[in-house]
């Protein structure tokens, strides 16, 4: 059965500090935090009591999360790109973090036709170049690596790929991420793989939605510029199977991998799923039903051309290692992911919202 949002778990937990106040005081450093789901997790540390450094380009848009929630004048930031590797080494020589998050990267399949080359640049050398300076940073003791559930071999199978599975990609941003995998992967054992060298792991999340999200050809986005302007809204693959999620949980699940790497070391390296519950895999349409019974008037209609860039059709994750050895788990079922994540584009959309009040209130409903 989809789990309810509420406590679980061995401990029971309060507040929004789910991680025995590791990042409390601490040096975080997150690349990608002018992006959707690295500022989300900016706002947690921020919140846990950590000082925050963010690395990416500037965000793109005056819509995106770090502009509305004024992200900005909260956390230390510098705009840089991940290919240069010196600018990044050299923030990291600068700020000493105790733990590094590596969420920049291209996201988008779509884009990643467009542009291959910056695809592979950006989400391979990205990768080795957060590594070098992870690995010539003696104060960094956790690094985490985000890639996705794309990054497994598909076989269109109809059940959930697990950690031990062969990484794969035929679009060159799946394949770049599960490069991404393997460059980790070497990493761990070729330089981090003795006591007194940072814990290293990587976290393959789903389909991730929730407010301050504006990226092209995302669903979610795409029905609410649909509802913003009253425009058509055209579903590119009304039945393609997704591990849908809302932001938070797979944040939630790379925080506590952090916690346990800097707890547990090495015991916890390697590669990590988080997804929904086995269960709880939706095809577009019926992610479309669901924003319609919240915001009715969206009219939905399906593309005109054929032409069609290959995506993957089904994909689900077992997430049955970070539930059983991670006491992680999905706090809500798909009814209240969508359901946060209309009510997360709403406030935003409300002329005079404090966006980043707003963010802290779905966080503190989503902890507790
Ligand atoms: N959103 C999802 O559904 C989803 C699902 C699974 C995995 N992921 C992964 O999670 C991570 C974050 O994704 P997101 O949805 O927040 O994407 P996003 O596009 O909102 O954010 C991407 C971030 O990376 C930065 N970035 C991109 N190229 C860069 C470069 N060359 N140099 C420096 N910074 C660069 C951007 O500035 C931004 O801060 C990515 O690794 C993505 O592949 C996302």
């Amino acid at each position: 059965m989809a789990l309810q949002s509420g406590n679980f778990g061995k401990n029971k937990m309060t507040g929004i500090d789910l991680f025995q106040s590791v990042y409390k005081g601490k040096k975080i450093l997150v690349t990608g935090d002018t992006g959707f789901k690295g500022s989300w997790m900016c706002i947690w540390l921020k919140e846990l009591g950590a000082d925050v450094y963010g690395y990416a380009l500037p965000p793109l848009t005056k819509h995106d999360n770090y502009v509305t929630t004024g992200l900005a004048s909260k956390i230390q930031h510098l705009d840089g790109d991940v290919r240069d590797k010196e600018k990044l080494q050299a923030y990291f020589d600068k700020v000493k973090p105790d733990f590094a998050f590596h969420l920049a990267a291209q996201p988008l399949v779509i884009d990643s036709y467009k542009n291959p080359h910056y695809n592979f640049e950006t989400n391979l050398m990205g990768a080795v170049n957060f590594f070098e300076a992870v690995r010539h940073c003696p104060s960094v003791k956790v690094a985490v690596n985000v890639t996705t559930d794309k990054c497994y071999k598909n076989n269109e199978w109809d059940y959930g790929y697990k950690e031990s599975d062969p990484m794969g990609g035929d679009d060159p941003y799946s394949a770049s991420k599960g490069c991404s995998e393997l460059i980790t992967h070497s990493y761990l054992k070729s330089f981090f793989n003795v006591e007194g060298t940072a814990n290293i792991a990587s976290g393959r999340a789903g389909n991730v939605i929730g407010g301050g999200d504006w990226a092209d050809n995302r669903i979610i986005p795409d029905m609410i510029r649909a509802h913003q302007n009253n425009s058509e809204l055209v579903v590119r693959n009304p039945n393609s199977v997704r591990p849908w999620q809302f932001v938070l949980e797979p944040v939630f699940g790379y925080l506590r991998l952090g916690e346990k790497l800097f707890t547990h070391k090495k015991q916890f390296s390697g590669g990590w799923n988080f997804g929904p519950e086995s269960n709880a895999n939706y095809n577009v349409n019926q992610v479309v039903t669901e924003v319609k019974k919240l915001l009715p008037q969206i009219k939905v209609t399906s593309p005109k051309t054929t032409e069609k860039l290959h995506e993957a059709g089904l994909l689900k994750l077992d997430i049955t290692k970070a539930v059983m050895q991670l006491d992680w788990k999905p706090r809500l079922n798909f009814e209240r992911t969508i359901a946060y994540t209309i009510s997360g584009y709403l406030e935003e959309l409300k002329a005079g919202t404090d966006v980043y009040a707003a963010r802290l209130e779905q966080l503190k409903q989503y902890c507790n």
